[in-house]
């Protein structure tokens, strides 16, 4: 039995995570934020004493990652980590070990796996291209690199201005640079995504639209 599957990438910050979240909720789906299974594989690897380019030893450490998703928390070994996986240093680890072939292959199935009921709403980088090249819906968010560095200093509490802003402004191009560019699943537009950018656009419009071109398949 194939389950619908809605499919959302873009790049860093851009909101896809909160819109993805909302558009799961109105329709009653599940939800997979598949960047927070990157972070905790980063986080996991640094707490191993592992070297975020080892490839063998981090694809390891993903295949026997123990994390779970409960209630909208992020528990690795039974903590919750929610907030320590959202670090820009873990984001960055999160690109190192997100670049190398055998930790996307070891993830591959643990996202997969997501698609078990009703229907899902999956956001990532590769969500559309690789993971779920099926997806009834797919969409690629995006906004201007301003408005997604505001985004992020807002959800991290950091005022929009000064070197900390600068930092994250910094990051942000860092790790688009780093994602676009790698060899394995490079950030781009699935040749056949809806592109939707909303450096212009609230959460509630951007979700009514992701919905709205739902709703035009499913009729
Ligand atoms: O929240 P933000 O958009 O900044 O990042 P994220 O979605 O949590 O993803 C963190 C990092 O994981 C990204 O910079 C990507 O390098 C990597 N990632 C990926 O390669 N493939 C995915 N499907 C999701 C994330």
């Amino acid at each position: 039995m194939q389950y619908p599957v809605i499919a959302i990438d873009g790049p860093s910050a851009s909101g896809k995570g909160t819109v993805a979240a909302r558009v799961a909720a109105a329709l009653g789906w599940a939800y997979l934020d598949s960047g927070a299974l990157y972070r905790v594989t980063a986080l996991y690897a640094r707490e191993q004493g592992a070297a975020w380019d080892d490839e063998a030893v981090v694809a390891a450490l993903a295949a026997a990652l123990p994390v779970r998703f409960v209630d909208g928390r992020v528990e690795l070994d039974g903590r919750d980590v929610s907030s320590d996986i959202r670090a820009e240093e873990i984001g960055m680890g999160a690109s190192q070990v997100a670049a190398l072939p055998a930790v996307r292959a070891a993830l591959l199935q643990r996202q997969r796996d997501f698609a078990v009921h009703g229907g899902l709403v999956a956001d990532g980088r590769d969500m559309a291209s690789v993971v779920f090249p099926e997806a009834a819906l797919k969409v690629f968010l995006t906004a201007s690199a301003e408005v997604r560095a505001q985004r992020r200093a807002l959800q991290l509490g950091v005022p929009l201005a000064g070197e900390a802003y600068e930092r994250i402004v910094a990051d942000i191009e860092k790790r688009d640079e780093a994602d676009r560019n790698r060899a394995v699943a490079p950030l781009k537009p699935a040749a056949d995504a809806h592109m939707l950018d909303t450096s212009d656009l609230s959460i509630e419009e951007s979700v009514k639209k992701v919905l709205d071109w739902y709703r035009q398949i499913e009729n």
